[in-house]
């Protein structure tokens, strides 16, 4: 049987979508890729939260050098702690998690920007060089006061 010349270039065609499919899907779960949620800082049950020793205590601890541990707990309706205070020129790493539901933790105008998931602690390290003072904010709808959640970080001279 003879084969049209059109149809084996539609054939063609269909295989190079087929297969540029397949790779597309593979790099998504594979490859690079942009993550939603950092959660290097492993897992965690909601409900013993208090006992692991990052969040015994939320807030700044001085971990030595310009290095900086700051543990954030993000809640319906509010961050623990709310103000964040570290010195220009420090490393600063962020470890955040929820007891709830699901928050996001994003410091406006820095790449910090994460989901924040009950059961995960979301873990990035981000150097604050200059003096400055930046929003934290939930992007993450949870509910009726989600547009209230809010904290402020200072880099202080
Ligand atoms: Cu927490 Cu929106």
């Amino acid at each position: 049987m003879n084969i049209h010349t059109y149809e084996k270039v539609w054939l063609a065609a269909s295989m190079v979508l087929i297969v540029g499919f397949i790779a597309t899907i593979t790099y998504g779960a594979v490859g690079p890729g942009v993550s939603m949620i950092s959660d290097d800082g492993g897992s965690i049950d909601p409900s013993e939260i208090n006992d692991d020793e990052r969040f015994e205590e939320t807030g700044v601890t001085h971990v030595g050098g310009n290095e900086y541990e700051v543990a954030v707990l993000a809640q319906a309706w509010s961050y623990s702690p709310d103000e964040i205070e570290v010195p220009a020129g420090s490393e600063v790493t962020f470890y955040v998690t929820s007891p709830d539901v699901t928050h996001s933790f994003s410091v406006v105008g820095t790449n910090v920007n994460t989901m924040v998931v009950p059961g995960q602690v979301s873990e990035m390290t981000v150097e604050f060089d200059e003096p400055g003072e930046y929003g934290i904010l939930c992007n993450e709808y949870c509910g009726e006061y989600h547009h209230t959640m809010e904290g402020t970080l200072s880099v202080v001279p």
